[in-house]
């Protein structure tokens, strides 16, 4: 089956690691690139930390630097400081994949000014590099087929009662993306907190014997110690909440979705970075985005088994 063209924008991030595991190991998508965002630590640090997970992982997918701030306020990084500890294991293989100098969003533009076909953008933290390439190439919209992005909440946040952190990183950004004409797909926490991984799960990534089974093991054990208040609300399982935009593009069929009109606050005092799902259809507006609010846990789960499965 040909594999589908993918860019990937990522803030690695324990979530984003295992993200980039399932998108790799699924062996479905040819990914054009991996760009770079500030968000669950500086540019620095996602960066070195996508460079030895997809050293990890053993792909030569070019990966380059993306914004070291939103677009118009201060960077804030998210409490994901643990990720650092994983990224730094002494066991970790020498990283061999060599960065490039070309900026995320020119990179982008590259990628899509050359593309045979529409090329599908997946994106898993704050949105400041897609929203310079869309305000910096418009003409170059038309090549792009989806924007798959985990962030937002129709009815919760975690970052303020109602934002969720990648949205409210970037609140202009993500604005941006929303009303930029390109289809969305969101995946907020309304889903990725339905899409929970056991402590009975996390064992049977460590029966792979291979590395990336027990890194995978281990980026989910440190995630449920991050967010211990979402673990109990989550009856002792923790959110996978990135792998949720790749599992989309690989078998939607296993979430349940809507067509919504969505739009994003960027002023609001207590409402800054929120997304304003019109979940019921009151303004009679377009939709421009698929909302998923569902998804079948155990197939999720079984995608990402199998794609950790695959990995060295
Ligand atoms: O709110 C969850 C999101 O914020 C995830 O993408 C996680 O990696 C952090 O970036
Ligand atoms: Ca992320």
């Amino acid at each position: 089956m040909e594999k589908l063209p993918v860019i990937i924008d990522c803030d690695p991030g324990l979530d984003d690691a295992l993200m980039l595991m399932l998108a790799f190991g699924s062996d479905q998508l040819d990914v054009k690139a991996v760009t770079v965002s500030a968000g669950n630590q500086t540019q620095d640090k996602t960066f070195t930390n996508a460079i030895k997970i997809l050293s990890l992982i053993g792909t030569n997918a070019p990966v380059f630097r993306g914004a070291e701030k939103p677009l118009s306020c201060e960077l804030i990084i998210s409490n994901d400081m643990p990720g650092e500890m994983v990224f730094n294991e002494p066991s970790f293989p020498a990283v061999t994949t060599v960065p490039n100098t070309i900026p995320a969003a020119a990179a982008m533009a590259g990628i899509l000014e050359e593309a045979t076909k529409k090329v599908t953008i997946v994106a898993t933290g704050p949105l400041t590099n897609i929203a310079t390439f869309l305000s910096n190439y418009p003409n170059l919209k038309v090549k792009i087929e989806r924007i798959v992005l985990m962030g937002g909440g129709i009815f919760r946040g975690n970052m303020t009662p109602l934002a969720e952190f990648n949205m409210y990183v970037d609140p202009e950004a993500a604005a941006i993306v929303f009303r930029s004409g390109v289809p969305v797909t969101m995946c907020g926490l309304d889903v990725t907190h339905k899409a929970l991984v056991f402590p009975r799960d996390i064992e049977l990534f460590r029966t792979f014997k291979n590395k990336s089974g027990e890194v995978a093991a281990s980026l989910m054990e440190l995630l449920a110690k991050n967010y211990p208040e979402q673990t109990a609300e989550l009856q002792g399982g923790t959110a996978l909440h990135d792998p949720c935009a790749i599992a989309w593009l690989l078998n939607p069929g296993i979430f349940t979705t809507k067509a919504c009109y969505v739009d994003v606050e960027t002023k609001g005092e207590l409402t800054r970075g929120v997304t304003v799902v019109d979940f019921y259809d009151v303004l009679h507006r377009e939709p421009n985005t698929m909302v998923a609010y569902d998804v079948d846990r155990l197939a999720l789960i079984d995608m990402l088994f199998n794609a950790v499965r695959n990995l060295p």
